[in-house]
């Protein structure tokens, strides 16, 4: 591996970078050209090479919800500008906002640290606040962009930095105009509005158990719950790779759900959005018979079928192959097509 650094406001760049401890999965995996973006300032310049140089380029967080081939040529962009900052706090809500490299989970952290409540209930959720909108993260009733006030981003078709509203940012369920545009947008920085008034959330099934005999948690009470829950349920992918749910639970037209409940009484779903249902995928594949199944060195998680795992020495064919397996079962059974959540390289 060579390296060069010039000056502060120039990114660090590397050739062979391997990427092995930079994807949860835990895929060997090395990157042609890696440049390692700690400012703004920075992207231009690495975006003008890229450009001059006719190769293809992708952005990477912490490598929590990615698919890698052995292989990335050209550019990976390596976020890692930090910093969070209280811009502004008044009687109605707090603006606080953080470097796309923060690691979301310190991120919340810090925010409960200091009284900020509300993203509680998105604790432990691997990742970079960069890559939390793209997706936009969720969990147990709580999703970032309920938070977010703006994005800003270089935008790399038109070559200017940007800042994009949250009406522009077209969240929907583990969906964005960030996803919805690949290629386009480098998120730089999130800018959160955080309400000052507060009130627990804790309806959904999994949380609600956990509080039985205390009626009003506060938000750090939840924060612990999460944690507990998710530490439970979801595997450490310091321990064994993975990257979290491996498929979107899928929403489906509200006929369908009625013919599907019919035949199967115990189908987990939730209300969603224009009369439409939204299924329970881990349920699913666990119906299957897949949970805990095993393919060569990758499989199903034993705690929860949503979950694909890397036992060691497994590639992303590997995985690809085990969810074309599952995707295979499940529509045969159920009628239903699972989509891969994880962004595939
Ligand atoms: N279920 C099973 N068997 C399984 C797994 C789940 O029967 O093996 C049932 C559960 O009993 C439950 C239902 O399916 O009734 C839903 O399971 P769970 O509460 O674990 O949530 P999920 O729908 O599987 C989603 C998110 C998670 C998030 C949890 C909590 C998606 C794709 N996943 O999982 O997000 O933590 O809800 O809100 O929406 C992630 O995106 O990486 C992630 C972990």
């Amino acid at each position: 591996m060579t390296s060069t650094e010039n000056s502060i406001s120039t990114a660090k760049s590397s050739v062979n970078l391997d990427l092995k401890s930079r994807n949860t999965f835990g895929f060997d995996a090395s990157a042609e050209l890696a440049y390692e973006i700690t400012a703004a300032e920075q992207i231009p310049h690495v975006m003008d090479e890229i450009t001059e140089k006719k190769i293809p380029w992708r952005v990477l967080g912490s490598g929590s919800n990615v698919i890698f081939p052995k292989f990335l040529p050209g550019a990976t962009l390596l976020m890692n500008i930090l910093g969070i900052e209280i811009v502004q706090t008044n009687q109605e809500d707090s603006i606080i906002a953080a470097g796309a490299g923060v690691n979301w989970h310190e991120f919340v952290s810090w925010t409960l640290e200091r009284n900020f409540f509300g993203l509680e209930n998105l604790a432990l959720i691997p990742g970079t606040v960069g890559a939390a909108p793209i997706q936009n993260i969720g969990a147990y009733g709580v999703e970032i962009g309920d938070y977010i006030q703006l994005i800003e981003a270089y935008d790399a078709k038109e070559h200017i930095f940007v800042k994009i509203s949250k009406q522009d940012c077209h969240f929907a369920y583990r969906n964005s105009y960030f996803k919805q545009h690949p290629y386009r947008f480098i998120v730089t920085k999130v800018v959160f509005k955080i309400p000052k008034q507060w009130q627990a959330r804790i309806q959904y099934a999994d949380l609600a158990k956990q509080f039985l005999n205390n009626s009003s948690p506060t938000a750090k009470d939840i924060f612990s719950a999460i944690c507990a829950i998710r530490t439970h349920k979801l595997p450490d992918p310091k321990v064994i790779g993975n990257a979290g749910s491996f498929f979107q639970n899928p929403i489906v037209a509200r006929e369908q759900y009625e013919t599907l409940i019919l035949k199967h009484p115990g189908l987990v779903s939730y209300p969603d959005a224009d009369n439409k249902r939204k299924l329970a995928a881990g349920w699913l594949i666990d119906q299957c018979g897949l949970k805990g199944q095993r393919m060569g060195n990758v499989g199903v998680y034993e705690n929860q079928a949503l979950v694909l795992v890397n036992h060691g020495g497994g590639t992303a064919e590997d995985i690809l192959g085990l969810a074309r397996c599952i995707q295979d079962a499940v529509h045969s059974k159920f009628g239903v097509k699972l989509e891969i959540e994880p962004n595939i390289f």
